[in-house]
């Protein structure tokens, strides 16, 4: 007889270990090892090998025109990459009190209006309470089957016996499955609960959208185990505090993974932002030194943002350097190119960089208008209100050109900008038709001529 194993599993990333550990080899975080028992079933090892199957040829596969269902909610359809593609499996992410089940209720009533069959299960919440918030989402025109569940069982044979379009399965973490000796939420729970609610979502044709929570303490397991086995993974993001959240793709089968959705947490629940430019400069200060707008691509939409900085003479032996809304490191590195190529020594002085609107940007494109920021407020000389400035900045101070810098240029043209300062590299003479008055830069040296002079 076999004898009952146990494994330890990191319960951030999922990493699997015969002995305990302090750290995780894999994802570097500390006392996240929880002893589990391993049964047969578990790690998805059902695959049955007797099955003898041929291979097939590429060309000869048959393939039908991709169907998808239209939310009605374009943020939502535009990140999953135009439309849920049936059958699939979303897994939607997030901090706890973000909005995941919010937005999920919503695809449940945009859906049902549509006179689909849908499903929602919920772990976590009583009847009462998804009642209570589906009255403040509004109107349901159709109605939608809930179940409070947390026995994957029970859960299985409910959806073969309903056989909905789609199911909502909130959340994964609280589901659990008998034969598996440890607790909900521990690794292997949540990857065998995976496996089965994928099986059913293949061999029937059924969407499901899973919720999974994120802890940083790693009692819950991270939903990182989960990113692998499913189709598509959501990132719900954005500060608790603000009202608007961003919705992002960090794994799409079906889609780009660079589009971003923002939603803005409403009373009656989560409101689309179809203009996220106009929402991300509102409160902004006018002719301030520090402040500068500038437009990244976000994915296929261009989106302008404020980059503000302070810089100031430090009180301490070691100037304090922060960033928020960007890579730390990025900010150090644009500060090192400004001080050996203009010759201003920031040796002395703190900076604190900061993208306002809690929005998180990776685009190099924003270096030029960083460096603006730092420039501005360290020389006190403040820009102006209707100037933007996009562009990549090189280690020798090169101004770099950017992608889609039309598309960047026209919305500032929407918002009433006038001047933009941009890479010479992407001047071409179709832009002069512009009605900004177009400044093309082509190293540091020219934007610092450029700012002193206004
Ligand atoms: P919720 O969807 O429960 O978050 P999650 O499932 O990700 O944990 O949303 C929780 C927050 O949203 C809660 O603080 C209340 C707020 N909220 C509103 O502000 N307006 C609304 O219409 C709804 C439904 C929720
Ligand atoms: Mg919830």
């Amino acid at each position: 007889m076999a004898k009952n194993r146990t494994v330890f599993f990191c319960q951030n990333c999922g990493y699997e270990s015969a002995k305990w550990m302090g750290q995780c080899p894999a994802c570097r975080q500390w006392n996240t090892f929880v002893e589990e028992p391993v049964t047969k079933t578990a790690s998805g090892r059902q695959t049955s090998r007797t099955a003898s199957k041929q291979p097939s040829k590429l060309s000869g596969i048959q393939t039908e025109k991709e169907e998808r269902i239209k939310t009605g909610i374009d943020e939502l359809d535009r990140v999953l990459g135009g439309g849920i593609v049936p059958g699939s499996m979303i897994l939607v992410g997030g901090d706890p009190g973000i909005g995941k089940s919010t937005l999920l209720l919503q695809v449940c009533q945009k859906l049902s209006a549509q006179h689909r069959k849908i499903f929602y299960i919920s772990g976590e919440e009583s009847l009462g309470q998804i009642k209570l918030r589906a009255d403040r989402i509004g109107r349901f025109e159709d109605d939608v089957l809930l179940l409070c569940e947390t026995d994957l069982e029970a859960v299985e044979n409910v959806i073969l016996k309903e056989r909905p379009e789609m199911v909502v399965i909130d959340s994964i973490q609280t589901m659990y499955k008998n034969d598996i000796g440890s607790a909900p939420g521990s690794v292997s729970q949540v990857r065998e609960s995976t496996n089965v609610l994928m099986n059913i979502a293949k061999t029937n044709g059924i969407t499901i959208f899973i919720v999974g929570h994120v802890t940083k303490e790693g009692v819950v397991a991270g939903p990182r185990v989960l990113e692998h086995m499913v189709d598509t993974v959501l990132y719900f993001e954005g500060e608790r505090h603000a009202a608007y959240r961003l919705l992002r793709s960090v794994k799409n089968r079906f889609g780009s993974t660079n589009e971003m959705g923002v939603f803005e947490m409403a009373g009656e629940g989560l409101k689309e932002v179809k203009d996220p430019s106009k929402y991300m400069l509102s409160g902004r200060p006018e002719n301030a030194s520090g402040s500068v707008v500038t437009c990244v691509m976000e994915g296929t939409r261009p989106m302008m943002v404020e980059v503000q900085a302070l810089v100031c003479r430090t009180n301490f032996n070691m100037p304090r350097r922060t960033a928020a809304g960007m890579d730390y490191n990025r900010v150090n590195l644009l500060m090192a190119v400004v001080e050996k190529r203009l010759g201003i020594s920031l040796g002395s002085c703190d900076a604190y960089v900061n993208i306002a609107g809690g929005v998180r940007i990776n685009d190099p494109s924003i270096d030029l208008a960083v460096v603006c920021a730092i420039l501005s407020s360290y020389k006190n000389i403040p820009v102006s209100d209707r100037l933007m400035v996009f562009g990549e900045v090189g280690l020798v101070g090169e101004v770099r050109a950017v992608r889609q810098a039309q598309l960047c240029i026209r919305e500032g043209e929407k918002l009433g900008f006038d001047r933009c300062i941009l890479p010479k590299a992407n001047m071409d003479p179709q832009m002069s038709a512009s009605k900004m008055l177009l400044q093309g830069v082509e190293n540091l040296q020219d934007i610092y001529k450029i700012l002193t002079a206004q």
